[in-house]
């Protein structure tokens, strides 16, 4: 059989996604020695740049880890003997033909796989897949495109993006990312809930009061007004990342665990959501605060967005799903930005970052002659129990595009699923220009998100009984 051969090619290759991540994540792979024996990366964006001059912008992005300093600085130079540059228009068939030959070149006759990492905005990704489709597909093997949210930003311009895309490409090489889905502890879900027999009997209305799915940032939009301002934390947040957590929390058991089952248990989950009611949102955005003489600047205050935006920087939701496991059990969620962190009865907590870690608080005696009692954690701590760095969410997926593994790609009647879910509410809310409610910087976010929870007689996990009591 002949040989084969992967190149990867970084579109938007000097921008801060590629910067920040795809190239030190293909070097970490590198190093691991998980890249194939054949491989060449390409960087492509329209400024004028030398193979050196990229060496030289990549070389400087990498770093080794922690517990492989050996032959570091060695396999970086190898490394870097390996990335080239190509300088040219997004939509240029021309330009991609120019590609297609050096591609060509550096694959040397054998069976050559391409994958297209597009690190640009999406009002370019058609016009790159249509030119690359044109002239740089792989004639005699695979050919994939890697691409990142935002998915349009509502069902009509995400269907418009999906219809775009496969006028060029086929499902099954798209690979679309929610990073969030190859966090370590999202992966573990489906291990905890389904490798351990004490928990599925648990897993339903029978015995779960409520789930909570939280995220908070302690840092606000700062340099990403501009972006940020259009989409909002629902959709920036929510709509994907704890959309998706959801979603493999209550799906029901897959016929197995291939990427085409679990997808179809997911979809199945998120189509059983009831429609979500503006009298179940809550939405804030952050003003600016000064704690210990140091102020901290509001959303509006980035000279990015307008100074009378109503875009929520914060978000809660009480969300249903109408089946026999979940009916009247509230999945609240909350997203926020600029908050005050405090990680996320009979409590399952699975947090998954900072300081991975999955816990059970459990009732227990304290110790002694007297009947008092105590609560406890079960608990498994990443850090204490692996001395092993975990892999960047990043790592994982770009080694499961170039393998073809889908399961941490979301298809699109996933995404199509989730969209639904969440425009008709975005629109009424942008209809009635619902106000957000302001929360100082730094601070738990907005009281109503405590109202929404009190709602259904649940207390937030991330806060302390005295911090609810507080906020009242
Ligand atoms: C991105 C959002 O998808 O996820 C950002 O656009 C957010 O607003 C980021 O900060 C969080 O990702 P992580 O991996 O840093 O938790």
């Amino acid at each position: 059989e002949r040989e084969s051969t992967v190149s990867i090619t970084v579109f938007g290759a000097s921008g801060d996604l590629a910067k920040k991540k795809i190239f030190p994540i293909l070097f970490a792979l590198y190093y691991e020695g998980c890249l194939p024996k054949h491989f060449t990366i390409f960087g492509y964006a329209r400024s004028k740049m030398t193979d050196s001059e990229l060496r030289t912008l990549v070389g400087n992005t990498l770093t080794c880890r922690i517990d492989k300093r050996e032959n570091c600085s060695e396999k970086m130079e190898q490394f870097l003997e390996r990335c080239f540059y190509h300088c040219g228009q997004y939509d240029s068939e021309q330009n991609l033909a120019e590609l297609d030959k050096k591609l060509k070149e550096h694959e040397a006759g054998r069976s050559a796989n391409r994958l297209f990492y597009l690190s640009i905005p999406p009002n370019i990704f058609i016009d790159v897949v249509k030119s690359a489709s044109k002239s740089a597909s792989s004639k005699n093997g695979w050919t994939r495109v890697i691409v990142e949210k935002p998915f349009g930003r509502d069902s009509e311009s995400s269907a418009a993006l999906t219809r775009g895309l496969k006028q060029y490409l086929q499902e099954d090489q798209i690979f679309r990312i929610d990073h969030y889905l190859a966090k370590e502890l999202v992966e573990n879900l489906s291990i905890l809930r389904f490798s351990n027999l004490v928990f599925e009997p648990l897993w339903s209305r029978q015995y779960i009061r409520n789930v909570q799915l939280i995220f908070s940032e302690d840092f606000g939009t700062e340099g990403r007004g501009g972006y940020f301002d259009n989409y909002g934390i629902i959709r920036d947040i929510m709509q994907n990342h704890l959309l998706q957590i959801l979603a493999i929390f209550a799906m029901e058991t897959p016929v197995s665990l291939d990427a085409e089952d679990i997808k179809n248990e997911k979809v199945k989950v998120l189509r059983s959501m009831k429609p979500l009611q503006l009298e179940n949102v809550v939405i804030g955005q952050y003003k600016s605060h000064t704690k210990a003489g140091v102020s901290y600047p509001g959303y509006t205050d980035d000279n990015t967005v307008p100074e009378c935006s109503l875009t929520p920087t914060f978000a809660a939701a009480a969300l249903f799903i109408d089946n026999a496991r979940w009916d009247g059990v509230p999945f609240l969620m909350k997203a926020g930005k600029a908050l005050h962190t405090k990680r996320v009865t009979n409590e399952l907590v699975i947090r998954v970052q900072p300081d991975e870690a999955i816990y059970l608080k459990v009732n227990n005696k304290i110790p002694g002659l007297e009947m008092r009692l105590d609560r406890s954690n079960l608990n498994l701590l990443y850090a204490s129990r692996y001395s092993k760095e975990i892999p960047d969410a990043y790592e994982r997926l770009l080694l499961d595009a170039i393998e073809g593994e889908r399961r941490l790609f979301i298809r699109s009647d996933e995404l199509d699923a989730a969209w639904k879910l969440f425009t008709p509410l975005l629109k009424e809310m942008e209809e009635k220009k619902i106000t957000p409610e302001l929360y100082p910087y730094g601070s738990r976010g907005p009281v109503g998100a405590h109202y929404l929870a009190a709602k259904y007689n649940i207390r937030w996990g991330d806060l302390s009984a005295s911090e609810e009591s507080s906020l009242k």
